[in-house]
């Protein structure tokens, strides 16, 4: 089995990227996670990565004249590592057309919600808002629009009667930690990939699996 090279780009914490780390610490996970990224040197994940072994490194995008200046510099450490995969997790920088263009089907993002509702930030508010009754993530393939691209995997969880914004994203969050390494399995195995501008599914990955996991509602 080949494992691709992958880098985690992140801006944060970086709890996806710990999630996607350890399961691509198994020996058959389909992906390699060579390095993490962050253009914000005080991220956390940045410690959380070395601490699991994984080399990590901050392009701080103060430090560039310009968008382009900063993805080149990202560009060429994808380069010089090999990378073939790139996985968004907590990203908080948008990316030119030019740097997505580069990496075509190649580039990966999580966002938390149920795509295409809710696209942008702030979206535990706006569902607690709009009165929607199920909330969830989704993991798809970057296109130039924000938050839009083949959508590979979702994950629902209820929206509950008595739940604030904190407590909605921590039950999505929980989602994003099983969904992530689930959907970058498939994807890196090859299992799921983009036609057109859909996911199809293939070999032994059955279309009713990835598509939604029902999740308990816990408390
Ligand atoms: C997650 O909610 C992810 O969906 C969104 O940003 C958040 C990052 O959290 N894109 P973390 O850094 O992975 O903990």
């Amino acid at each position: 089995m080949t494992r691709r090279p992958t880098a985690i780009l992140i801006s944060g914490r970086g709890s996806n990227m710990v999630s996607l780390i350890a399961a691509a610490m198994r020996p058959d996970f389909p992906a390699e996670i060579r390095v993490v990224i962050s253009n914000r040197p005080d991220a956390a994940g940045l410690e959380r990565a070395r601490t699991a072994g994984v080399e990590a490194i901050a392009i701080d995008h103060k430090d560039y004249a310009s968008k382009e200046d900063f993805e080149g510099a990202v560009q060429a450490a994808l380069d010089e590592r090999g990378i073939q995969l790139v996985c968004l997790a907590g990203f908080m920088r948008i990316l030119t057309d030019g740097f997505l263009r580069r990496w075509g089907n190649n580039i990966i993002n999580i966002h938390p919600s149920l795509l295409p509702a809710f696209k942008g930030l702030d979206t535990h508010h706006r569902a607690l808002e709009s009165g929607v009754r199920i909330a969830g993530c989704t993991v798809h393939v970057v296109r130039p629009e924000m938050d839009s691209g083949p959508i590979i995997a979702q994950a629902a969880v209820p929206v509950l009667p008595d739940d604030s914004e904190d407590t909605l994203a921590a039950r999505v969050l929980d989602a994003e930690h099983q969904l992530y390494p689930r959907a970058l399995a498939l994807y890196a195995s090859g299992k799921a990939r983009v036609s057109g501008e859909r996911i199809i599914f293939e070999g032994d990955a059955k279309s009713s699996d990835p598509a939604i996991y029902s999740l308990p509602a816990g408390d």
